[in-house]
């Protein structure tokens, strides 16, 4: 299934994990599409031009087409958001990495840490991964990645509903955005974002590998 820039970047990953969670994601990606569009998976072509370097490692997009894709993968997580007519993205995190003072500092705002601060540590943390999966899943809905400063947004505190409630970045305007949190089970955070004005409600579903082939088009 993989056009031949995917098959270089297949090709290119050393470790075999890191291999297949993209492999997963981009036949993800072309089933999911392949039968919205009402095509085989293999005749979907996904555009992923970094507008930085022009390499086909950014954002997929599907040329001429509304359908809007957001892809994710982190331990034995591979997710795949799909809308119709709307930015979003999509950030799935292992919760099991460390989250010392240096990546609180580097991820949250002033009002953020406020809000973490004083709890104890299994706490904080996880408070820290809902904050950063929250995070990327709006700067990967605009497309620019990380590129947006993560500490040039503030969102509400981690128990509240997601919400962004300000932002220093042209990308992201708290009027324009809305969060939703995933279940992506124990171990992981996840969310899902989108650029509207118009709120945002998630069909969540799972699959595992036994269920690719309920996804197969009939052709
Ligand atoms: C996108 C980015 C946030 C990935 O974060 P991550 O936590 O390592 O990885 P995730 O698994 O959550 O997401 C990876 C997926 O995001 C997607 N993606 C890549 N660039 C993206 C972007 N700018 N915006 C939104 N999504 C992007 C891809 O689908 C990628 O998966 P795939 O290439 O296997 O299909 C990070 O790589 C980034 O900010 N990149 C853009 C900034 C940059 O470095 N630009 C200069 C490159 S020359």
């Amino acid at each position: 299934m993989l056009a031949p820039a995917e098959r270089t970047r297949y090709e290119a990953y050393r470790r075999p994990a890191d291999r297949l969670r993209f492999l997963t994601g981009r036949v993800l990606a072309r089933t999911v599409a392949g039968r919205y569009l009402g095509v085989p998976p293999t005749s979907v072509e996904l555009d992923a031009t970094c507008p930085d370097c022009g390499k086909q490692h950014g954002k997929p997009r599907i040329p001429g087409n509304d359908l809007e894709l957001s892809i994710s993968h982190a331990g034995q997580r591979v997710g795949l958001a799909v809308a119709v007519g709307t930015s979003i993205g999509l950030d799935v995190e292992s919760t099991s990495r460390s989250s010392g003072d240096d990546l609180l500092n580097y991820a949250l705002s002033d009002a953020e840490l406020d809000a973490v601060a004083g709890r104890p540590a299994a706490e904080r943390a996880r408070l820290f991964f809902t904050y950063w999966a929250r995070k990327e899943a709006l700067m990967k809905a605009t497309g620019l990645g990380l590129k947006v400063p993560l500490r040039s947004i503030t969102l509400a505190p981690p128990e509240a509903p997601p919400a962004l409630l300000a932002s220093a970045h042209d990308a992201l305007d708290p009027a324009t955005t809305a969060i939703v949190d995933l279940d992506a089970g124990q171990g992981y955070a996840a969310a899902v974002a989108a650029l509207t004005a118009n709120g945002l409600t998630v069909n969540q579903r799972w699959w595992r590998a036994a269920d690719f082939g309920e996804l197969k088009p009939s052709r």
